[in-house]
């Protein structure tokens, strides 16, 4: 268990209950291992000639401290304490694994004895020997604290005058949480903590996988990418790469009725560092919310992301008053603008870039990383994201042309709410234009195209030799509403059926590139079948399930969304080798070696958009800016489901019944029993309970 002191302290507790079922007493030894980093973690692996000489430790009462560059500019330290006194102790973790041995074979374990070592320089490590005697039926609780600790400034050292650490601000909380009541009391808040959370939105489905990611894990990875974006993460090499302003935008999506409060907060501090031009920085620091200079800007997709969250939380939560929050731009004092302000800047920066086709100029990229079509990157190593050569005036983006309309379409709501009609047919004719222009050039025939290269050609288009069709525009241009009404929705969809659908999900675009192109970038770097190279990129399959429920088809969007469901792959663990709990950033393509292998879990937008897709699409409760609309699209075969959700402070049980085994459409609503026009469910502030209940038919 991972616990959060105020104080500047941080705990990890891990806490073991021995029974002894035997009819004798037995004694064991218990062994316990942390390695100490120094603190940075690129440093760490890097810059050995000083890491391995300024290493130190103390260890005082059975507590191990690690003090590393504590006598210098740090004032804070890690411990490892145990609720019963160590039988010995290392921290010199050569003593400890013996010379030429590893950490599967410990010398120190093997013999059964510690050698209460001090490090000096290396890599201090913190090792503790317990010796227990069970008698016949006895049980004990041992508890082992992990700890990180800050003093002040001012009272670094104790006495004053020495190099040792100053243990008193810290021993009062080693000892509350030594014992078993302060550690129980802990573990109860914090699973009370995640079942009001967890209870904000809880359904009952015939399926148990669904059942199982919304009611649990997927959202317990939505509270993960939340916290951490793409950043600093406790997984892989734990160094990333800040907050993404795409990303964490996309990561509030499913994320803010969990805690509307902070996503208000992230909301302001992501636009705080969008720029007067209403682009924006590519990622910005958490520490301290500043844009990040090294990544620099010039994705054009990016300030688009912030119309989406901004509308999908005034849906939520019913808080217009954040449109009238005054933030700056780039974070400069006196550059203050209303939040309202900051979305018609980010739309106007679409429209003020549009190129040759009259579609949105790519810049650096859109939502996909790696299709550089201004970058013509030739040098190994160079970064396909900070690089341009190309003054960007000629390649386009069909996908930035989909957002645009989609966040138009809702920006239009906003205005015409705040300042009537008139004001907001400005986007609602913005939004026409750019659909002309996608269906003068980024139709193909069957499906959308993907873009237009530095050269004017198409990207993602029969003409192509390779990388025909790409999934991305398929779902955005269709999540905008576009060829819903006239069938060429549906062709698109068909096509993404035929052509980029697999059993593993559905891939990013085919066939793969076998070559790298100069013209394209990162995106033909990877084999093909992984990565931006034609994996099933899992943040994509939602859009696509998306836009299969709003066109009825309940079966497609849930088979789509069982596909890469983890749960339900978790029979074919030997293949998606990954937690069968959480979305990992991208599965291996038809066309890779390692088909159906899913790698690069927790951190991905995938966990916010499948959890919209199920919670909001298939299952179809969906927060609008006039209320909850209940419009399920569901496998047919289903008798209907419940669920149980917050509303804006309202409490709804809701009961779907699917007598007739249709996919979609209700036929028949009632609000505590009375019946309801349309499928909208409002509530007012008073009424805290209410039971929805609906019926779909033909
Ligand atoms: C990674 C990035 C995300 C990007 C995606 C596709 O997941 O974090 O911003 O959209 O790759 O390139
Ligand atoms: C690499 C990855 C891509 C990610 C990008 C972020 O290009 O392939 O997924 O979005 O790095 O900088």
């Amino acid at each position: 268990m991972r616990y959060f002191v105020p104080l500047g302290t941080t705990l990890e507790v891990w806490q073991l209950t021995l029974t002894n079922q035997r009819a004798q007493a037995v004694d064991l030894s218990i062994f316990s291992l942390v390695e100490f980093c120094l603190w940075d973690a690129m440093d760490d692996a890097t810059n050995f000639q000083r890491n391995y000489s300024i290493g130190e430790v103390e260890v005082a009462d059975g507590i191990i401290y690690h003090k590393s560059e504590y006598r210098e500019r740090r004032n804070h330290f890690a411990y490892l304490a145990c609720s019963q006194p160590p039988a010995g102790f290392d921290t010199d973790r050569e003593t400890f694994l013996g010379a030429y041995r590893g950490l599967d074979s410990p010398l120190a374990v093997e013999r059964g004895s510690l050698s209460n070592s001090i490090a000096h320089g290396w890599q201090p490590i913190g090792a503790m020997h317990i010796r227990m005697h069970l008698e016949a039926g006895e049980q004990q609780t041992i508890i082992f604290l992990l700890g990180y600790h800050e003093n002040p400034e001012e009272a670094k050292f104790d006495p004053p005058e020495t190099q040792l650490v100053n243990k008193r601000t810290v021993l009062p909380i080693i000892q509350k949480y030594l014992q078993v009541e302060s550690v129980q009391a802990a573990f109860n808040r914090l699973q009370e903590y995640w079942c009001s959370l967890l209870g904000r939105f809880q359904v009952n489905t015939p399926d148990i996988h669904t059942n199982r990611m919304v009611n649990i894990w997927n959202v317990y990875q939505l509270m993960a990418t939340f916290n951490f974006s793409r950043s600093a993460s406790y997984f892989e090499s734990g160094i990333g790469r800040g907050m993404g302003f795409r990303d964490s935008n996309q990561d509030l999506l499913g994320f803010m009725h969990l805690l509307p409060e902070r996503t208000r907060e992230r909301i302001l501090d992501l636009a705080a560092t969008q720029l007067p031009s209403g682009g924006a920085y590519h990622q910005y620091q958490p520490l301290t919310r500043r844009g990040n200079n090294e990544v620099g800007s010039g994705f054009n997709d990016d300030p688009l992301w912030l119309v989406l969250s901004v509308c999908a939380y005034i849906a939520e939560t019913g808080d217009w008053s954040i449109l009238d929050q005054p933030v700056a731009y780039d974070n400069l004092p006196g550059s203050e603008e209303s939040l309202y302000g900051h979305l018609q800047r980010s739309l106007q920066y679409t429209l003020d870039r549009l190129g040759p086709h009259g579609l949105p100029l790519i810049g650096r990229a859109d939502w996909n990383d790696c299709l550089n079509l201004n970058c013509f990157s030739g040098s190994p190593g160079q970064s396909f994201q900070t690089t341009t050569n190309k003054d960007g005036k000629v390649a386009e983006s069909v996908f930035i042309a989909g957002l645009f309309i989609r966040s138009a379409l809702d920006m239009a709501k906003l205005v015409e709410k705040r300042e009537g009609e008139p004001a907001a047919e400005y986007y609602l004719q913005a939004a026409k234009q750019l659909e002309k222009a996608v269906w003068e050039a980024g139709w193909d025939g069957a499906w959308f195209r993907r873009a237009y290269d530095d050269f004017g050609d198409p990207v993602g288009s029969t003409e192509c030799l390779e990388g025909q069709i790409y999934i991305e525009p398929q779902g955005m241009c269709v999540m905008a509403g576009l060829g819903v009404m006239d069938g060429r929705a549906r062709v698109a969809l068909d096509s993404v059926a035929d052509r980029l659908a697999t059993p593993h999900g559905i891939l990013l675009h085919q066939p793969g590139y076998t070559r790298y192109y100069l013209n394209l970038g990162e995106i033909s770097s990877y084999p093909p079948g992984y990565k931006e190279n034609g994996s099933v990129f899992c943040h994509t399959n939602p859009w696509i399930m998306i836009a299969e429920a709003m066109l009825g088809n309940g079966a497609r969007a849930h088979d789509y969304y069982l596909r890469i469901n983890p749960s339900n792959r978790e029979e074919m663990s030997e293949v998606h080798r990954c937690e069968p709990y959480v979305y990992a950033q991208m599965i291996a393509g038809r066309e890779a070696p390692t088909y159906g292998e899913a790698k690069n879990s927790w951190l991905t937008g995938t966990a916010a958009w499948n959890y919209v897709a199920i919670t909001q699409w298939i299952l179809g409760i969906r927060p609008g800016l006039d209320g909850l609309h209940i419009d399920p699209c569901i496998p047919p075969e289903w008798d209907g489901f419940s669920a149980e959700r917050t509303y804006q402070g309202s409490r709804l049980h809701i009961t779907v019944h699917n007598p007739e085994h249709v996919s979609w459409g209700v036929v028949r609503l009632e609000k505590d029993g009375i019946p309801v026009e349309g499928n909208v469910i409002r509530v007012d502030a008073e009424s805290k309970e209410h039971q929805v209940e609906a019926w779909m038919g033909k």
